[in-house]
């Protein structure tokens, strides 16, 4: 039987701190339950190439599909040499809509380096997965501060910065948050540049909200490990006006954080880098399913989601 070996790792919201992060801030990310799959198997002959449901793309030569994955790719195997015979067929399953704020390009990165790795029987260190996986993530988004790969590697609830690394949060009590997809995608690294921008216009003013988006983010940290809800959802509202201020937030999204509200939701923001994308709402815990219910009329591609504890995993 040809050797296949397969990964996953998960998308990802960010709860506080988006965009600051990348200029310094702590930020606080989430594991979601939707995945990445990407499987290798061996073939006996035929180009190296990578597929997906409806597409298929060699693997050395860039045809501006599958960039995180083939980056990824290409750099394992830089570090670890070539395949013997034959080539591979790298296979990519995902639950997560490009383009919509949830890390989708950060999971493939992390389940590619981690299924590749594992392929050619390194034993594969978090440290390398990182280091490696933000070669896909810089391709895709030019200026990434290295949150999403964290999430995606780690899972669970995750305190960042660039400077302090990350640290994974354990939480008393379990959390439940409502995601909504706009339905619009949108580039990530178009958003870092326009963020860029407004911190050349206002470079004091935005350097206070920078040091803001910290204690939110720690402030959010404490509040989630003593299941706080209340304050959580206010620290999240407060985040959202920072991001309306540099220029991140639209009418949909405006829109859909105040459907939220009106519905009695604890709190609602931009997760990601915004300009479209999606919203995270906290709602009442006991009330959740039903402000699920509601806002799916409207904007049907939104779940629920817990905050899973699994990052990277291989799978069977
Ligand atoms: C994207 O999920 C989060 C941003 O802060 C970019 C980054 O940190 O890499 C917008």
């Amino acid at each position: 039987m040809n050797k296949k070996i397969s990964a996953s790792a998960p998308g990802k919201i960010i709860i506080t701190g988006e965009h600051f992060v990348v200029h310094g801030s702590y930020a606080v990310a989430a594991a979601i339950n939707k995945r990445v799959r990407v499987s290798i198997s061996e073939m006996k002959n035929g180009e190296s190439c990578i597929v997906s449901q409806n597409s298929r793309s060699s693997l050395k030569n860039d045809d501006g599909r599958f960039q995180a994955a083939r980056k990824v790719a290409q750099e394992v195997l830089e570090r670890y040499g070539k395949i013997r015979e034959g080539g591979i067929e790298l296979e990519i399953s995902s639950d997560i809509p490009p383009g919509s704020g949830l890390g989708s390009s950060a999971a493939v990165s992390v389940a590619t380096a981690g299924a590749l790795l594992k392929f050619l029987g390194v034993d594969p260190r978090n440290e390398e997965i990182y280091e490696i996986s933000m070669k896909g993530e810089t391709e895709i988004h030019g200026n990434p501060s290295g949150i999403d790969i964290q999430a995606a590697l780690l899972g669970g609830m995750v305190l960042f910065s660039k400077g302090a690394g990350a640290k994974t949060i354990s939480l008393d009590r379990g959390l439940q948050l409502l995601v909504v997809f706009s339905g619009q995608s949108r580039k990530t690294s178009n958003l870092i540049r326009k963020v860029g921008v407004r911190k050349k216009q206002f470079p004091a003013f935005f350097e206070c909200l920078t040091e803001a988006a910290s204690c939110l983010s720690l402030d959010a940290v404490e509040a989630s490990i003593r299941g706080d809800f209340l304050r959580l959802g206010t620290l999240m509202n407060v985040a959202q006006t920072s991001l309306s201020w540099i220029g991140v937030s639209n009418p949909v999204l405006d829109e859909i954080v105040e459907l939220a509200a009106s519905h009695d939701a604890l709190g609602a923001k931009i997760t990601g880098a915004g300009g479209g994308g999606s919203v995270v709402v906290l709602p009442r815990p006991e009330s959740a399913a039903a402000l699920l219910k509601r806002i799916s009329k409207k904007y049907p591609m939104s779940f629920i989601t817990s905050i899973p504890q699994e990052g990277l995993k291989w799978e069977r």
